[in-house]
């Protein structure tokens, strides 16, 4: 359904909540029922395998023992990251000699099983990469005839959960191959959470069908590599946005939509970007993957990633993604229902010129602020906890909010 207001400028309302009520039927595994928090290598340390040069970053089980340790020693675990996720690059070119993979050897001398019994000996899961194709994608062997062997493996080794990628695969064999691997997974009777790539890959051909998508997976990409810069972050907000009245309905306990990695903390987001990229990601119940390096963080990035209130919001057990409802004068305002009967709304200065821009909280501007009848009462959480009290529809709010910056606050109707 489309809406067209006036407030100085048009705003958008893309659809009505109502569209988002009952998600399909989600994979039957009992994981996920919140996004997934944890941590994975990709974006921050990619497929450096050069452990002869660069010992302290490159893809070695040291760099998740690492990991695991500082999880717990600054705080992350506690406040609700919990897995350590491998991505691509770990295996040996060669399959030992039952034909299963094999981490190399010189990078993990102690092999995944007792990565992964360390990994669990903090309290922490393990997660491990794989690709439905003939190859990963940074040309690693591929599990194309292998699923069952390889769901097997890793359910002997302990992992706890998969991401597989589509690289080196027919699209049209992507369903099949998803499917079957989520079936081999399960088969295994161990509990491995299984994030998927699969429309992501089927996107440049079809509308993915994804019904059956839910039904096999816990989270699924469905755009572009997330890079170390605000462009990226826009590119997949965009899309997101783009895409909401298909992929949102997708979303709910036990299966979401992935719009990637974390990169907060890293190099290439000023702090008003990585608030935005927070609140945002929290608006969308994505998963929480932070790709960054958790030795070496910055104190505010830390904060921000460890918000306690974000990640509520994130976690809320309602399990609605959030959307995108109004564009108006270089401004966007995003909603996410929550428990309760509560709200969150981020609202993004999307102007990158000039300085911190006030927005005004009317019904004109966001037509569900009529949930502040006949009162609300307004939390701001970023970019600083502030409570602004008792609100009505007659109420002259105006949040102030940094280029390329986000205002998130909650509403609660009294
Ligand atoms: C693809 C995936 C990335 C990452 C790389 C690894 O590009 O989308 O997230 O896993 O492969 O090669």
């Amino acid at each position: 359904m489309k809406l067209v207001t006036r407030m100085g400028a048009v705003v958008l309302v893309l659809f009505t909540i109502g569209a988002f009520i009952s998600p399909v039927r989600s994979l039957d595994n009992g994981l996920a029922l919140k996004p997934t928090m944890g941590w994975l290598h990709w974006e921050r340390f990619m497929c450096n395998v050069d452990c002869y040069t660069d010992p302290n970053n490159c893809i070695s089980e040291n760099l998740y023992m690492q990991m695991a340790d500082v999880m717990v020693t600054e705080g992350w675990k506690e406040a609700g990251y919990e897995y350590v996720c491998i991505d691509d690059c770990w295996p040996s070119h060669q399959r030992d000699a039952k034909g299963r993979l094999q981490a190399d050897p010189k990078r993990f001398p102690r092999g995944i099983k007792k990565l992964a019994d360390y990994v669990h000996s903090k309290g922490l899961k393990l997660g491990i990469y794989a690709d439905l194709g003939t190859l990963t994608c940074g040309g690693f062997p591929g599990s194309l005839g292998y699923y069952d062997i390889d769901a097997q493996t890793f359910a002997d080794w302990g992992v706890d959960l998969l991401k597989f990628d589509g690289c080196y695969m027919k699209w049209t064999l992507l369903g099949e191959g998803y499917t079957n691997m989520s079936i081999a997974l399960n088969q295994t009777g161990r509990s491995i959470l299984y994030s998927c790539e699969w429309p992501l890959y089927e996107w440049s051909y079809h509308q993915p069908d994804y019904a059956a998508i839910r039904k096999a997976c816990n989270h699924w990409r469905n755009y572009a590599d997330v890079y170390d810069s605000w462009d990226s972050v826009k590119t997949i907000l965009d899309w997101t946005a783009d895409h909401q009245d298909v992929i949102v309905p997708a979303a709910g306990p036990g299966g979401w939509n992935d719009p990637d990695m974390l990169v907060i903390g890293n190099f290439g987001l000023s702090h008003a970007q990585q608030e935005s990229q927070m609140a945002l990601w929290a608006i969308m119940a994505a998963p929480l993957l932070m790709s960054n390096d958790l030795r070496d963080i910055c104190p505010r990035s830390k904060q921000l990633l460890q918000n306690t209130r974000i990640i509520a919001i994130s976690q809320d057990p309602l399990g609605r993604q959030g959307y995108r409802t109004a564009k108006v004068d270089s401004f966007e305002v995003w909603e996410r229902p929550l428990s309760g009967g509560r709200l969150a709304l981020a609202v993004m200065n999307k102007q990158e010129m000039g300085g911190p821009r006030g927005f005004p909280l009317t019904l004109a501007t966001l037509p569900s602020w009529k949930i502040c009848h006949p009162q609300c009462n307004v939390t701001q959480v970023l970019p600083s906890y502030n409570e602004l009290g008792v609100q009505t529809l007659l109420s002259k709010l105006v949040v102030v909010v940094n280029p390329s910056g986000t205002a998130l606050l909650t509403v609660t109707p009294i």
